[in-house]
């Protein structure tokens, strides 16, 4: 979801006000996505990185997160959505994270979406956690570091037991991943539009999805074996 800032800078206004206004445009899309066939859907709020953000803009995003989750947690629950926060905790604060646990409980057994927000997540964090869980079970198990598998291994990471995003959205203009995902995009499809994230809207949000049902996904064969 990038390009908040530019778009508040386009009109003159406080880096904040495109905050919030991405905020909007989170709203409309999550609550856009079950009836287009979405069982999942995972935003990059906050990443690892943006903690180098001027202290003040670090304030506004995580306020703003914090007022969104308060004022939308009924009514997802109430769209039937199950909510769930992939990332470290280590340094939110204590009432944000009661208020996190909070709404998953609230929503847990809730089954139209899986709604996973990214909050001080990094693609490498998740990797290297899962890295050092794999040594603690080798150390505490006397097993081998050659038992480690691709699916061992994947099954100590953040988001083990769901399945890989079919596609990635990033607005904005930028070309990058930028440590998101980084361990489940190997297959997904990469989606890139020029659209500054508060603009971006439900018709916005069908192009991408058009232009998903266009791909051939071949996962490393041919397209006459994965047919
Ligand atoms: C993305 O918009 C918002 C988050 C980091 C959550 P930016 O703040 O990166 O906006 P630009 O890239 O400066 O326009
Ligand atoms: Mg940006």
């Amino acid at each position: 979801m990038d390009g908040n800032g530019r778009w508040a800078g386009k009109r003159g206004l406080a880096r904040a006000a495109g905050h919030r206004e991405g905020g909007n445009a989170v709203e409309r899309i999550v609550y856009a996505a079950p009836a287009r066939g979405i069982r999942r859907l995972t935003l990059f709020a906050f990443s690892s990185e943006n903690w180098n953000r001027p202290e003040s803009e670090v304030q506004v995003l995580l306020e703003l997160f914090r007022r969104s989750l308060r004022r939308n947690v009924e009514r997802l629950h109430a769209n039937n959505v199950r909510l769930r926060f992939v990332g470290s905790r280590a340094k939110l604060s204590t009432p944000l994270i009661h208020e996190m646990d909070a709404a998953e409980k609230r929503t847990a057994s809730n089954d139209a979406i899986d709604l996973f927000i990214a909050i001080d997540y990094g693609g490498r964090w998740d990797i290297v956690q899962a890295a050092r869980e794999c040594a603690r079970d080798c150390v505490e198990s006397g097993t081998s570091p050659d038992d480690i598998s691709e699916s061992t291994f994947e099954s100590r990471l953040a988001l083990a037991d769901v399945p890989s995003p079919d596609l990635f959205i990033r607005t904005g203009g930028e070309r990058r991943i930028s440590n998101f995902l980084l361990w489940y995009l190997a297959y997904s499809e990469l989606y890139f539009c020029d659209e500054l994230w508060p603009d971006f809207n439900v018709e916005s949000f069908d192009r991408a999805l058009a232009w998903f049902e266009s791909r051939d996904r071949r996962y490393g064969r041919i397209s006459a074996v994965v047919s």
